[in-house]
């Protein structure tokens, strides 16, 4: 279980996360919504222990991140980041290979081997192992990265808008792949999300945040309702139900 209790992070006087309370490990695929700036990214970087909170406490499974040895931290939690500025030039199986990481310190078992090579035939990578991530397109590196994150092996997986850069059948290639991360490896996968669509059709519990709090914590069908968006958002969202499932519409 991944655990918040009353997460504060301040930058001078602003008050980016504001006393949050709030526990992932449940369920399998956790969506993460809000607009700009309300906080998604500082509360994956605290969890991460890239940003140390002012106040509260974060855990993983019982380990305080603050204190916990990193890679006994990296054994079971695994963060995509919003921008993965990697400028060293890395094929795609460099890429991966640094998701071994943790377990092997830079010495390949043939255990580690194996979850690399899974983890590029997971994201259809093959054709492209061998490329560097400067020659790939903007999907084909975000799957590059997502893969390292797989060959991780961690119980808890945090991708913070993976889903940038593609498109739409990447983008439903991705979902699914997440959900079935989750249904098929066991994986508990907290994921942010602009596309509420996206989010209502594939997670099974949707989080909202708004400037620095939780505003809404339900099942996905809780969360699709006009007044709900609305009030996450500050702007007209109208949800219509098509072939039995809550759609959201935005383009007014
Ligand atoms: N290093 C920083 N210094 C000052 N303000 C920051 C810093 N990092 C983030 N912020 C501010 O914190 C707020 C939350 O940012 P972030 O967590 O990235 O939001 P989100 O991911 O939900 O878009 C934003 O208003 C952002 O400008
Ligand atoms: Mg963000």
């Amino acid at each position: 279980m991944i655990s918040l209790h009353k997460a504060t992070k301040r930058y001078n006087s602003t008050t980016v996360l504001d006393g949050v309370s709030i526990s992932f490990g449940d369920e399998g695929v956790t969506a993460l919504i809000g607009p700009n700036g309300a906080g998604k990214s500082t509360l994956f970087g605290m969890i991460g222990r890239l940003i140390t909170p002012d106040a509260g406490t974060v855990s993983v499974d019982g380990m305080d991140v603050t204190k916990a040895h990193s890679r006994n931290l990296a054994r079971i939690l695994a963060v995509l980041r919003q921008d993965n500025h990697i400028t060293a030039r890395l094929t795609v199986r460099d890429l991966v290979e640094f998701g071994r990481f943790p377990h092997s310190q830079g010495r390949l078992t043939l255990d580690d081997r194996d979850h690399i090579e899974r983890a590029i035939a997971y994201l259809e990578l093959q054709p492209f192992r061998d490329r560097f991530l400067d020659e790939l397109s903007g999907g084909q590196r975000q799957r590059a990265f997502i893969a390292m994150v797989l060959a991780q092996d961690t119980k808890y997986i945090l991708l913070d808008e993976p889903l940038n850069n593609l498109d739409l059948r990447h983008m439903t290639e991705i979902m699914k792949l997440i959900r079935r991360m989750a249904d098929g490896l066991g994986k508990r996968v907290v994921v942010v999300l602009h596309d509420i669509n996206f989010a209502a059709t594939y997670s099974d519990r949707i989080v909202a945040m708004r400037q620095g709090r939780i505003v809404a914590d339900a099942p996905a069908s809780d969360i699709m309702r006009g007044p709900v968006l609305r009030e996450v958002y500050d702007t007209d969202v109208d949800v219509r139900h098509i072939d039995g499932r809550p759609v959201a519409l935005y383009y007014t």
